[in-house]
This record gives structure tokens, C-alpha cells and sequence, in this order.
């Protein structure tokens, strides 16, 4: 059996007082959800000092290909690693549309958690034109078999996807249960193509305005493992009620 992950993305957002608020938000939350917090970087060691006695985890919303050196600006995996955090976004619509990130660079930054051990959600989806022209399976190949290509398909085994329609992030429309389910399938599928046992055990979440009021249906599609939360992990009491519907 797959774990659901339920995933907040805070993007820009957020301060020291939402991650208190938010602890106590999720304070006897049932659920079967792992829960992973994404705050901006700089919050990363308070996050893990604020969780310390709690089953929430911490999580970074970008890293370097890097290890060190004169890279300003950058954070590498392994600093990461020192504030305590377990998994990294890599491939975000927003790093990929507004700061160049192309398949390659992604890729690059999968490969540069894993060499420390924190676990990459990669993140694959289309636009709506893509979707338009019959190439949502496509775009969502080329970026996994950039990862493929350098990690293999063993790679996936230690590795999270999302799949995040871009017309679907902050518009408040969600995919459709259904819609995602058939591209949550179709991702499996690809990659049962090289290895059925690691297809059949990945972890693959839902993003794009997942909401209290659709989470429960998006999550109980076979091949949904969970969300990844924009700005609705920004309201505590609501994202608590995402997190409770991971049953
Ligand atoms: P929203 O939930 O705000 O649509 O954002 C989704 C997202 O980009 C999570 O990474």
C-alpha cells in the first residue's frame, strides 16, 4: 500500500507565526497522510524546531545542482539537510516558467538530492494549450525521461512525482477527479514500462487548487496518493481539513 503525502507549498508566503498556527491546526488531525510543510527556505530550521514533537515534516521548494562553492544566491542539498528537511520541490511550474528551469536543469536537481538523501517531488504537468493540442502525456514524458536518463528508472524508486495541471495552479478550477486519475494512470503506466514493482510503490500527488471541498474525491481516485497544496496550506484550519480527508 502507497502512503498518501499531503504536501503545503507556501511558495512566497507565509511567516514564523503560520508555521506555529499551523502546528496547531494539525494537533489531532486523523489521518493517513504523511504531512510535509514547504515554507519558504529561511523558515526551514524553525520549521523543524516547531515540529520537532509532531508527525509533520519539512520540506524545501527548490536546491541547487551544486554541493558548494560560488553559486550567491543558492542552497545546496546539503544545507538543506542540516535544517533538517526530507523531501525538495524540483520542477515547480513557477521555477520552470519564470526562472528558466528547463527538463535538463531539473533533472540535474533531482539528481543533486538524491546524492544527499532528500527525497525530490518532481513536478510534471501541462499548459492549457498543451492540453488543448493533445500533448499532456507528451510534455509529462519529456520531463520524466530527462530524470530518466541520468538517474534511471531506479531513481523513481527513491522519488515522489506530482502532477500539477499549470492551468490548474492558483485558478481555483481544479482537474476534475477523473482528469487526473487518467493522467495519474497514464504516469504509472510509463513507468511500469521499466519497472512494475517501482511503478506500482511511487507516490503520485495532485496539485493545482485542491480545496477542503474536492480533496476527499481527488484523493480517493486509485492512482491519486495525495496533494500537493498551494495557497490553500496558507489557511490552517482549512488545510487541516485537507489533511483529514487523506483517510
Ligand atoms: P494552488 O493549490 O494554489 O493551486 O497551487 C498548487 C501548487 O502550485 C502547489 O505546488
Amino acid at each position: 500500500m502507497r502512503q498518501y503525502i499531503v504536501a503545503g507549498n507556501w511558495k512566497m508566503n507565509g511567516n514564523e507565526a503560520l508555521l506555529i498556527a499551523v502546528r496547531e491546526a494539525l494537533a489531532g488531525v486523523e489521518t493517513k497522510a504523511e504531512v510535509v510543510i514547504i515554507p519558504p527556505y529561511v523558515y526551514l530550521p524553525s520549521a523543524t524546531q516547531h515540529f520537532r514533537d509532531t508527525n509533520l515534516v519539512v520540506g524545501a521548494q527548490n536546491v541547487s545542482k551544486h554541493e558548494e562553492g560560488a553559486f550567491t544566491g543558492e542552497i545546496s542539498g546539503l544545507m538543506l539537510r542540516d535544517t533538517g528537511c526530507q523531501y525538495v520541490l524540483v520542477g515547480h511550474s513557477e521555477r520552470r516558467t519564470m526562472y528558466g528551469e528547463t527538463n535538463e536543469i531539473v533533472a540535474n536537481k533531482f539528481v543533486a538530492a538524491q546524492r544527499v538523501g532528500i527525497t525530490p517531488i518532481l513536478c510534471v504537468g501541462e499548459t492549457f494549450s498543451e492540453r488543448g493540442a493533445g500533448k499532456t502525456m507528451a510534455v509529462i514524458e519529456a520531463s520524466l525521461e530527462a530524470v530518466r536518463a541520468q538517474v534511471g528508472i531506479r531513481g523513481f524508486g527513491k522519488a515522489v512525482l506530482a502532477y500539477e495541471p499549470i492551468w490548474a495552479i492558483g485558478t481555483g478550477v481544479a482537474a476534475t477527479p477523473e482528469m487526473a486519475q487518467a493522467i495519474h494512470a497514464d504516469i504509472r503506466k510509463w513507468v511500469a514500462k521499466y519497472d512494475e514493482g517501482i511503478a506500482k510503490n511511487l507516490q503520485i500527488l495532485y496539485g493545482g487548487s485542491v480545496a477542503p471541498l474536492n480533496a476527499q474525491a481527488l484523493f480517493s481516485m486509485p492512482d491519486i496518493d495525495g496533494g500537493l497544496v498551494g495557497g490553500a496550506s496558507l489557511k490552517p484550519d482549512g488545510f487541516a481539513e485537507i489533511v483529514a480527508q487523506a483517510k
